[in-house]
């Protein structure tokens, strides 16, 4: 275990935010992680794939970097069709989906080319073209951050919902997340292939009788032609949720804008695309210096090249105004400020 101060955070984070860790080290096993844990430091900052925040200052204290690898198969039953797969937190979710199809285990194809690791992949619950984490998620093992102790939650125990779980809520900043389990299929494969875009990729791509490899390639593509590739423009993927909002409230709304995109979410409540919203509001492709609104994707906000987290915090705040005075809809961030 390397323990190294201030070190630049810029590589750790897909905004491609320069902040500095007044300590760092990384851990690649669990028994690190302890021995990190125990280190004397009154702050502690827990740190993944860095896909789903946005520094907007130094971080004083320790930054544990969350790297423990490894893919174990735990249990295959060909009877009921299923195969329980546990991948460590420090592992590239992406790759991991890749991995998956290559071995032809099915579950999260439609969650390709999410950034981000698997480690924090059930605390905000992440979602694509019609798949949650939740639909395919098992049990995940955690440490105690005080106490140290090892403990399983189960798929009930998270209590998920929409880029929401209880790490975001009663459990936060308790644990650190050491591996998930996944449930997926061995064959016979569920696909979801109703979400519209990708239907019309596949039909574009002349595929007739789609496989998890196909509808992969598929997300792949309409990823790539929507959401800029934090290696080129940082960003942290959708910035704000989408708001959910009453029935009732959704009609008024609809009466002044009747081309307002919605998705019935049951409970009498109607979800609107933030994205609808900030590129209806003038918002969509707006720069203000390097920080600024994604030109494909109003839901993203970028960094062109050496924004601070603090102008783009600016920014969020900007949207989140204009979007309230047009259409009295406060847009809640989905990403972690810090
Ligand atoms: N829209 C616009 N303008 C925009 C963006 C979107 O009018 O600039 C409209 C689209 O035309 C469409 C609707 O908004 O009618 C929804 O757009 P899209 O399908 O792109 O999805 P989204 O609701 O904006 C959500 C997730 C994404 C996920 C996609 C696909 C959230 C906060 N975001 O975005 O997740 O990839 O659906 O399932 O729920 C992420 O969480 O980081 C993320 C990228």
């Amino acid at each position: 275990m390397h323990v190294q101060q201030g070190v630049s955070l810029q590589s750790y984070n897909t905004f491609g935010i320069t902040v500095i860790a007044e300590t760092f080290v990384a851990v690649t096993t669990v028994a690190e992680l302890k021995e990190a844990l125990q280190l004397d430091f009154s702050s502690i900052f827990i740190l993944g794939g860095g896909s789903n925040l946005l520094f907007t200052q130094d971080v004083k204290g320790l930054v544990i970097h969350n790297a423990i690898k490894g893919i174990d198969i735990v249990a295959q039953n060909t009877d009921d069709n299923s195969i329980l797969v546990t991948a460590h937190a420090g592992e590239n979710w992406h790759d991991f989906v890749l991995h998956c199809i290559a071995n032809n285990w099915g579950g999260i194809e439609n969650l390709s080319l999410i950034p981000g690791n698997v480690g924090t992949a059930p605390i905000q619950n992440i979602g694509a073209y019609g798949v949650e984490l939740k639909d395919v998620f098992h049990s995940c093992t955690v440490i105690d951050r005080e106490t140290l102790e090892e403990h399983t939650f189960t798929r009930e125990a998270c209590a998920f919902g929409y880029r929401d779980s209880i790490f975001k809520r009663e459990a936060k900043g308790k644990y650190v997340i050491t591996s998930v389990t996944f449930q997926l299929t061995l064959s016979d494969h569920k696909l979801q292939t109703q979400y519209g875009a990708i239907k019309d990729t596949l039909v574009a791509n002349g595929i007739t009788t789609p496989t998890i490899q196909t509808v992969s390639k598929a997300v792949i593509q309409i990823r790539q032609s929507k959401l800029p590739d934090p290696a080129v423009i940082g960003n942290s993927g959708s910035f704000f949720k989408n708001p959910v909002v009453t029935s009732s409230a959704f009609k008024k709304l609809r009466t002044q804008f009747p081309d307002i995109p919605f998705y019935p979410v049951g409970n009498d409540q109607i979800k609107v695309p933030a994205g609808w919203l900030i590129e209806t509001a003038g918002l969509k492709g707006k720069r203000f210096g390097d920080a600024g609104i994604h030109d494909k994707q109003a839901l993203v906000l970028v960094n062109h090249g050496t924004a601070t987290g603090k102008a783009i915090l600016e920014v969020a705040h900007h949207v989140q105004e204009v979007v309230k005075t047009m259409f009295g809809l406060e847009l809640q961030a989905e990403v972690n400020i810090i």
